[in-house]
């Protein structure tokens, strides 16, 4: 398929390019460089040998879609671009809705002038909110406690609404917390600033950027009193989008699928492995709880598995080691290679 990738030289969007291309899909990507470079777009052509055309422009601009629409003329959109922290969304809600919602809005216009009809968007286990049972599965009740999580659930309704009225297909991927790098440890996340997330947080402690961890709380009602998360494997979350593209190939309307494994781990697990994985002491200090954070989150991704066959593969150790490899061989990420 002709696979037009908004957001692609981000950090689940890049990992996505190399599946791609891996199954022989031609990707174009469109960017706008908010929170990443062009130089992931290179290590991305270096890895696969593959073609990745790049426009750089903004998803919100009706122009911009139409030319990369008419020029390329996607069989298929993934739309990975979007504005994704948590806190910043409660201090910029305006900003949240215009890019998250403003721009699913506008792709969908663009996709209807060349009349493409499927569409892969990136959701979050945020929409599910405070959980009324666990593990989640997608008929759990929506009900988001952040902007950002009512900017995903209100696409997640655009997009059903669209994919109605047009006989589209779209396939709305509820990701749980990714994490880890790609395995040749070229590319991986490279947050701007203090990390928001438990993961990127650790490996920077760990090579020595930061010198501790806090952890959120250690007095909630789970085994070791620390949050519970349903971590993903970014490679196994990349290979998700290649296993709905399949879907959506035979399929029309909007169906929702949670992608994660199942399988929960504690802050205090995860810092655990990342020991392990890189050798390093990572010395943590207990902190009273983050506003806004629930004590556990898990997912059932069974419908993953019998309606798109896939299921994660990733264990815990290789996300830590993959981290911890891509932490320590690009200390800087990205930035040695920016101009
Ligand atoms: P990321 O910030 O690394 O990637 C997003 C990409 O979109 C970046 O390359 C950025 O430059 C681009 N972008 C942002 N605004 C844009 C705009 N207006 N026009 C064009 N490009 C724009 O984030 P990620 O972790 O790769 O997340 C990808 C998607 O998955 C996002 O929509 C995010 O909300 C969603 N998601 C992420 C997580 C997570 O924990 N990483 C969890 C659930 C859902
Ligand atoms: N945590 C710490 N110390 C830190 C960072 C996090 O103890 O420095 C703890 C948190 O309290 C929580 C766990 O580690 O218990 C995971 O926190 P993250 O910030 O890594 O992840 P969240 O579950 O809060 O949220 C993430 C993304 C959201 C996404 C959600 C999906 O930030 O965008 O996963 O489940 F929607």
């Amino acid at each position: 398929m002709r696979v037009l990738v908004t957001g692609g030289a981000g950090y689940i969007g890049s990992h996505t390019l190399v599946e791609l291309l891996g199954q022989a899909h031609e990707v174009c990507v469109l960017d706008n460089y908010d929170n990443s470079s062009p130089v992931v777009l290179d290590r991305v052509r270096k890895l696969t040998n593959g073609t990745v055309t790049a426009v750089e422009g903004d998803v919100r601009h009706d122009n911009t879609l139409r030319d990369v629409m008419t020029t390329f003329q996607p069989d298929a959109v993934i739309h990975f671009a979007g504005l994704k922290a948590v806190g910043d969304s409660m201090t910029n809600p305006l900003g949240y809705y215009d890019v998250n919602v403003n721009g699913t809005l506008a792709l969908l216009r663009a996709m209807d002038e060349v009349g493409c009809k499927r569409i892969i968007f990136s959701s979050s286990a945020t929409v599910y909110g405070e959980p009324v049972y666990l593990p989640y599965d997608e008929a759990h009740p929506l009900n988001p406690t952040s902007v950002y999580g009512r900017t995903k659930m209100m696409a997640e309704h655009i997009l059903a609404d669209w994919a109605q009225a047009s006989g589209g297909t779209a396939v709305l991927l509820r990701y749980f917390n990714p994490v880890g790098a790609h395995a040749s440890a070229t590319l991986g996340e490279d947050p701007a600033d203090v990390p928001n997330n438990l993961m990127p947080f650790i490996a920077q402690v760990a090579v020595g950027k930061r010198p501790y961890l806090n952890v959120f709380g250690d007095d909630y009602d789970t085994p070791d009193g620390t949050g519970l998360r349903d971590y993903i494997h970014v490679v196994d979350l990349a290979r998700a989008h290649v296993a709905a593209l399949d879907y959506a190939a035979d399929h029309s309307g909007a169906r929702a699928f949670n992608i994660g494994t199942g399988q929960p781990y504690s802050v205090q697990q995860m810092v655990a492995a990342f020991r392990t994985a890189s050798g390093q002491p990572i010395p943590v200090v207990v902190a009273s709880r983050r506003a806004g954070d629930i004590a556990a989150m898990q997912a059932d991704s069974s419908r993953a598995l019998s309606e798109m066959g896939w299921r994660a593969t990733h264990t815990l150790d290789d996300m830590a080691a993959s981290t911890w490899a891509w932490q320590s061989g690009n200390p800087n990420g990205f930035q040695s290679e920016e101009g």
